[in-house]
């Protein structure tokens, strides 16, 4: 299952990428918002976070107006690997060497068109696996364990 979620600044792209992964057939978890009413950032960001940390997703994506609040907000969860990604290159590199598990775009940054090939290929391309990687990414954990209360 696919967890989404957006503020008010992007509820426009979210039911664009909510189309595409019905397309794929995923299931969803819809985190919010529905509305174009003023809400903040961090609490959809939070939701969509504890969904995958908590394994009820396997992946997440976060829309604001550029990605970047979300972003921040949701690595402010243990086990959260969220990378703003503005290019397909940086979505299949962060998929390859950082295992991301959330995607944040902008809509207010972005065309839709790259954004929905950046999510496809953030949700295609597999975790290399290479040691020299996984060691990152576990020196990634090892700083939330020394960090994170
Ligand atoms: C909302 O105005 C805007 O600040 C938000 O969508 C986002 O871009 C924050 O990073």
């Amino acid at each position: 299952m696919i967890a989404i979620g957006c503020d008010h600044a992007a509820t426009e792209y979210k039911k664009e990428i909510k189309a595409l992964l019905e397309k794929r057939n995923e299931e969803i978890l819809d985190c919010g918002t529905q509305d174009g009413e003023s809400c903040d950032y961090p609490v959809c960001a939070e939701k969509v976070a504890l969904a995958v940390a908590g394994g009820k997703c396997e992946k997440g994506i976060l829309i604001c107006g550029t990605g970047i609040g979300m972003s921040i907000a949701a690595n402010k969860v243990r086990g959260i690997r969220c990378a703003l990604c503005a290019d397909v290159f940086s979505a299949q590199a962060t998929r390859l060497h950082n295992d991301a598990n959330v995607l944040a775009v902008g809509q207010r940054s972005m065309g839709i068109g790259s954004v929905l090939k950046i999510v496809e290929t953030f949700l295609d391309t597999p975790f290399s696996g290479e040691e020299r990687h996984a060691r990152r990414v576990g020196l990634i954990s090892e700083m939330e364990k020394k960090y994170f209360k």
